[in-house]
């Protein structure tokens, strides 16, 4: 419980020096990897929002699979979901539901994504990943809450995965390893294959196994 409410502050710290900081780009500050070296060489709006240059792949990747589904976990201010949200816009069809677990948080998105200008892409929820339902078969699939449950939230969610669809683990660098470790243990199950793209936070871009042709 003590460390729970610990991470609660920290989120809303970030949250805080967010708005303080109204949208500039820093050099991105996650430790150098071995994978990742030149961390610098990206850019970042605070340390919870993906790389900015993570943010641009994610709306190209929506474009370029043209997805009926997205399913994100862990919004905080709704930023990576904005940036899917433009490339549903572009294509004219599909949506998000995004899910924000902390109260606060949830809506700050809320006014965020309302002021956004794609709001009707994206349904905003404020519950768990490990408890939301979302029917459907999903396309894409974006994990990015509690680095101690995106091996859950996978094993949770593939079921729904269309076998041609995208598992995307955010934040799975060697350091800390936790996410990484994860999908290479999902991968040596059979459960799905994996390319570690070598950002600074690290990015896991997955497929279920089950069904591929
Ligand atoms: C790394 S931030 C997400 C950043 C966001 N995807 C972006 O790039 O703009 C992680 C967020 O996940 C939320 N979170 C943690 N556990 C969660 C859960 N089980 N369900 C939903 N959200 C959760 C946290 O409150 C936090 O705001």
């Amino acid at each position: 419980m003590g460390l729970f409410r610990k991470k609660l502050k920290q989120e809303h710290k970030v949250m805080l020096q967010a708005e303080r900081a109204a949208g500039a780009q820093l050099p991105e500050y996650h430790r150098a990897t071995p994978e990742c070296p030149h961390p610098e060489r990206w850019s970042m709006y605070d340390s919870m929002t993906a790389e900015v240059e993570v943010l641009e792949f994610l709306a190209t990747l929506v474009t370029t699979i043209k997805p009926e589904l997205i399913v994100e976990t862990g919004a905080f201010l709704g930023v990576s979901a904005v940036w899917m949200a433009r490339g549903l816009q572009r294509n004219g069809f599909g949506r998000i539901v995004s899910c924000e677990f902390d109260p606060v948080v949830f809506e700050k998105a809320k006014t965020k994504i309302t002021e956004s200008g794609v709001a009707e892409w994206i349904e905003l929820r404020n519950e768990s990943s490990l408890t939301m339902q979302v029917p459907g078969t999903i396309d894409l699939f974006y994990s990015d809450s509690d680095l101690e449950i995106r091996e859950q939230e996978v094993r949770r969610y593939l079921p729904q995965m269309r076998p041609t669809g995208l598992i995307l683990m955010h934040d799975a660098s060697s350091h800390p390893g936790v996410v990484r470790e994860a999908a290479l243990r999902l991968e040596a199950e059979g459960l799905i294959s994996v390319v570690l793209l070598p950002t600074p936070r690290g990015l896991v871009l997955a497929q279920k196994r089950e069904g591929r042709r």
